[in-house]
């Protein structure tokens, strides 16, 4: 008998000017199945999954629910056929409740008036259903980025999704809120609701995924079961050659006795008391958990946020940047976590992008200089591999890996001799994240920079850091040396607020 799959996707093709996102796709989704998508950056996927919602139409192929037949979607009929999408940047209105924002459009009304209380009383219903402990009367902007998705899951189910599909969900959360939101997709599963679950970090389609679909260049390449396969076998398959190392080596390239950035007691932006040095080709890595205040620490240094006391000093000389753009300009580079809010100028090309922060340097008398412009623009296309047909694209039709390959590009071609990278492989694939290390060791141990990297993932942290330093709410609580790096000393550091205070007393 002819096995029944819930969606089908056939020979689904999709052209953009000058670029084939997708050629002759297909794939089948199993009822209650966890089915992985993987590709690297640019691959397609974005691209696959919005052709079940309507925000893509396919040139040509076909979509099959149910038995049902689709040559395109709409949001209306990808509703009424129980398809779903948890999207990284959510829909939802900040001003109002997790209730209210599930009934968003179409709210519970008795006669005309919006019945607020029935709402509240469903969406309690939902969050039980999903064993989520959310107030249904809470302000959207007073849930964490864990609990806004969670609303977002809950959505979806109550609209009687039965696939949901989901884009990177995992990259904006904490590690506690990737376990929530894990236990919500294993319960979906039992509960018989199909699921596409697209993520970089491969140890988590190994946790999640019954089966693993890889697409390489708009292509589709193979299926897997996940219990049957290798990760070895999967990067294979993704980047079509094989990687053998993860962190290229590094040559020892500080110099101990040049100091380049010096903290000293700073406080503000929600930090208190912070000490630290770095030297000259050095990769301090700052660990911690999300809103440990490691992002505060670098805007205080990059003029976008104010101290409130203690001082930075630069190669020896103390500095008060009051905006980034002074930063910049005596050579201090952030490559920002939230790259879409804080860098990319979606709507400018490439080119434009990667050169933005260098245009005084490369123009005379207000003529750039168009060689050089173009010069510096390759060479950070080649180097991170930003996949995209010419220099010229609009970033916002970029995938989202690539985006921000491009912002990495920016600043790195500033030439600063500070480089702060604020989760610089966040939602970059396995091979690119590769490039990216190559060229921070090409930053320190050639041209002489140095890099304070931020990073959540504990295997890059220790992984491409000189020396670790670990906050936690705000507060030092921890150096490690090379010698020292363990992801257990690492973490015990990362929550060790409690005997800190205990020492402070
Ligand atoms: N509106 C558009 N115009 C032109 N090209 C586009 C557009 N949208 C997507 N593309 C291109 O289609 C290809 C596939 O992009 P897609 O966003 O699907 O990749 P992805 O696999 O999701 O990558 P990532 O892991 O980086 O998110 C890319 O080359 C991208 O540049
Ligand atoms: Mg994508």
């Amino acid at each position: 008998m002819k096995e029944q799959y819930v969606l089908e996707l056939q020979h689904i093709r999709k052209e953009y000017p000058g670029v084939i996102a997708l050629k002759d796709v297909t794939l089948n989704v199993k009822k209650g199945e966890i089915l992985a998508l993987i590709g690297e950056n640019g691959a397609g996927k974005s691209t696959l999954i919005k052709t079940c919602s309507g925000a893509v139409i396919p040139t040509s192929g076909k979509i099959v629910v149910n038995g049902k037949e689709f040559e395109s979607m709409t949001p209306q009929l990808a509703a009424e056929n129980g398809i779903a999408i948890i999207y990284q940047e959510f829909n939802n209105v900040a001003e109002l409740s997790a209730a209210e924002n599930l009934f968003l459009g179409r709210p519970i009304k008795k006669g005309f008036i919006i019945d607020k209380k029935a709402m509240e009383r469903e969406a309690e219903k939902a969050f039980q259903q999903l064993n989520i402990k959310i107030n249904p009367k809470t302000l959207m902007k007073n849930l964490t980025v864990g609990y806004q998705q969670m609303v977002e899951i809950a959505k979806a189910i109550q609209q009687n999704a039965k696939i949901l599909i989901m884009d990177e969900p995992s990259a904006p959360l904490t590690s506690a809120e990737v376990e929530s939101m894990f236990a919500v997709v294993e319960l979906l599963r039992e509960q018989g609701v199909s699921i596409i679950y697209i993520s970089h970090r491969l140890e988590e389609i190994y946790r999640l995924s019954d089966r693993i679909v890889v697409l390489r260049d708009g292509e589709y390449i193979d299926t897997l079961i996940t219990k049957n396969s290798h990760v070895d076998e999967l990067i294979q398959l993704m980047v079509g050659r094989e990687l053998t190392e993860t962190y290229p080596p590094r040559g020892d390239c500080i110099n101990p006795n040049e100091v380049v950035l010096e903290v000293d007691k700073l406080s503000g932006n929600g930090d208190k008391d912070i000490s630290l040095k770095i030297h000259k080709g050095e990769i301090l890595g700052l660990g911690g958990l999300v809103g440990a205040g490691r992002t505060e620490l670098a805007e205080m240094i990059f003029g976008s946020a104010k101290k409130e006391s203690g001082t930075i000093k630069f190669k020896g000389n103390e500095i008060n940047p009051k905006d980034p753009r002074e930063a910049i300009d005596i050579g201090i580079a952030l490559v920002p976590e939230d790259r879409k809010r804080h860098g990319a100028l979606l709507g400018s090309s490439i080119k434009n992008n990667i050169n933005m922060p260098i245009y005084e340097r490369i123009s005379k008398f207000s003529v750039i200089n168009s060689k050089e412009e173009m010069r510096v623009a390759e060479k950070y296309r080649e180097d991170l591999a930003i996949k995209t047909p010419t220099l010229q694209q609009l970033v916002k039709n970029l995938s989202g890996g690539n985006q921000q390959k491009v912002i990495l590009g920016r600043w790195l071609a500033a030439n600063s001799e500070l480089v702060i990278l604020d989760e610089p492989t966040r939602g970059i694939d396995v091979g690119a994240k590769y490039e990216i290390y190559k060229l921070m060791n090409e930053l320190v141990e050639k041209e002489g920079k140095t890099i304070l990297l931020i990073s959540s993932e504990m295997e890059e942290l220790m992984g491409m850091s000189d020396r670790i330093i670990v906050l936690a709410e705000g507060k030092m609580t921890g150096e490690l040396q090379k010698n020292e790096f363990s992801q257990n000393t690492i973490m015990a550091f990362a929550s060790a607020i409690e005997e800190v205070k205990e020492d402070e007393k």
